[in-house]
Parts: structure tokens; sequence; C-alpha cells
């Protein structure tokens, strides 16, 4: 049970002067109970490629199929593709429309089919995931501020009990709290079986938690590999946008004269590397004492 991508392609306004090729050729699988990230510089093509996923834009070329489901335009799994795959969109008020969060969050389910005395629970509990309380069930999403909004966003989907989730840069907004809640739900959602893509920018998060990231450069994969070998990569092969974060960044320097230093974004693996070398007295740091 998977999504999968078979050399996607998408041109935005084909044969016209606002012709942009967004992807070319990009693959990809993501299964159930897994975390893929997708990250890559501002306009890679990350955004086009998520709304892919659950049928928001259906291939012109290449192919994609969640749980063997065909997503083309007329395919008889269309609906079911849509149910099975929720996705969060980058920015709140492309998926916002109710006049208040009840309604918002109720959508999803009443369209599922989800009997209507469940529906009131559901969406309490859904909200109550994405970090918001009840209160918040009267109030008009357009009322809310950024993170909010984003919380609200996401309960919406979660309420329609997806298979997999796509989240476009979900951490926007978020306070670093709402960003910890939001990871460990995500963490807590794949030990129940969901596939999770999280398309974001940043590494922290996509190198800590992700069984996989694809990085995408204008449109086009050049990596899709555990997190370690994506952190080599990028090592060897800088981004502009992407940066490694603090501590990977700092044991990436220390591997540069230390070739037997850990290349690692966890702090305590290479404080014990350190540790170890230092005690030891044959660690030489880059820019002295650390
Ligand atoms: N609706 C659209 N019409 C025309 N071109 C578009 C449209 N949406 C995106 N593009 C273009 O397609 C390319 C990929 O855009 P996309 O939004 O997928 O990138 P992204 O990786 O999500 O960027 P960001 O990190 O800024 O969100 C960019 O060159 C962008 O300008
Ligand atoms: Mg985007």
């Amino acid at each position: 049970m998977s999504i999968t991508v078979a050399n996607l392609s998408h041109t935005y306004h084909p044969g016209t002067p606002l012709e942009t090729k967004a992807l070319e050729d990009v693959s990809l699988e993501c299964r159930r109970g897994e975390w893929l990230s997708i990250v890559g510089h501002t306009g890679s093509g990350k955004s086009t490629l998520a709304q892919h996923l659950n049928g928001i834009l259906l291939p012109e070329k290449g192919a994609v199929r969640v749980d063997g489901m065909e997503v083309r335009e007329k395919s008889p799994h269309l609906r079911e593709v849509r149910r099975s795959v929720g996705l969060v969109f980058q920015y709140p008020e492309q998926q916002l429309f109710a006049e208040n969060v009840m309604e918002e969050i109720s959508f999803a389910p009443r369209n599922w089919g989800v009997q209507e005395e469940r529906i009131a629970a559901l969406a309490s509990s859904s909200l109550s995931l994405a970090g918001l309380d009840e209160s918040y069930l009267s109030r008009s999403p357009f009322h809310l501020s950024g993170g909010e909004k984003r919380k609200v966003a996401i309960a919406s989907v979660l309420a329609g009990a997806p298979s997999y989730l796509v989240l476009d840069e979900p951490t926007a907004g978020l306070d670093s709290w709402s960003r910890r809640e939001l990871v460990s739900l995500l963490v807590r959602l794949k030990g129940e079986g969901l596939g999770i893509v999280l398309v974001t920018h940043d590494l922290d998060i996509a190198l800590q938690f992700s069984d996989c990231i694809l990085m995408l450069d204008r449109g086009r994969r050049v990596v899709m590999d555990a997190p370690r070998k994506v952190m080599e990569h990028l090592r060897s092969h800088p981004v502009s946008g992407l940066h490694l974060p603090e501590i990977a960044a700092l044991s990436a320097a220390i591997k540069n004269t230390e070739p037997s230093a850990p290349l690692t974004w966890d702090w305590k693996e290479l404080k014990r590397w350190v540790v170890r070398r230092t005690v030891s007295g044959e660690v030489h740091l880059p820019g002295g004492d650390v």
C-alpha cells in the first residue's frame, strides 16, 4: 500500500509566453507507515508535486498511483484517492472556506458520508489533535492568526481520516512549541500506520524524522535516499536556500579535518565523539574550542 509517482512532469501554461516547467521526470514512493520529506529551494516544484498526490493536479506526463489506483482525469477512483490522501495546502487561505471552524472541519467527514451524530465529536477531537480547544469551533477561520489558521487546516484534513497525510510546509507560521507538537503528532500518526509526506524547508525536521528524503532542484529529483545519505549529498553539493542545521553543519565542518568524525544532526552523537577525542587529546576542532 503506497503512493507511487513515476516519471511525472508538469508544465504550467504550456504553449504560452507564461510556460513554466515545474516538474520533470520525478519519481517517488511513500508507503503507509513511512515518512517521506520533500525538500528543495523555493520554486523547485515541491507544491506542484504535493498537489499531484491527491489529484488536485492531474498528471499530464507520467503516472501517480495511490494504493494501486491511478490518478488521472475521469478516473473512477479519483474520489477514493482524494479521500485516502489528505492534503494540507501551503497557504491555509487556499484551503479554508467555511463561515466557522466547526463547519470547516465537518466538511470532509460529511462529504465522505460519516453519520451526522458522529461529526461533532470528530470535529472536536481533530481540533484537539491539531492543538486547538473547542472554543475555536464557533469562530470564523478567516479571523484567526496565521498559526491558528494552519492548525484548523490540519484539523479539517485529519477529520477526513486519511490513509496518507501530505503537508505542504505546515510549520510555517507556527511557534517552536506548536512546531514540536505538530512533529509529535506526525510521529504518532505514522506509528498508527499513516503515510506522511512532508514538504519542508526545515532540514532539521526532515533529517531527524524522515525515513526517506526527496530533494528537488529546478523540478528535477536530485536525490531520494535515507537522511544520512541526503546529508552526505548536501555536504558535497550544497543547495542555495537549503541550510544544514547547526549541529549537522558543525559535524560536516569537523569531518573535513577529522575523517573519523560522525556526519550527524544528533548533538549527543557528535558530543560523544568530541568528548572521546578530546579526552584522548587528538581532536583539532575548526575555529578553536567548541
Ligand atoms: N499556478 C501557477 N502558474 C504558473 N506557474 C506556476 C504556478 N504555480 C507554480 N508555478 C511555477 O512552478 C514552479 C514550481 O513552483 P512550486 O510552487 O511548485 O515550487 P515550490 O518548491 O513549492 O516553491 P516554494 O518553496 O516557494 O513554495 C515555479 O517556477 C513557480 O513559479
Ligand atoms: Mg511551495
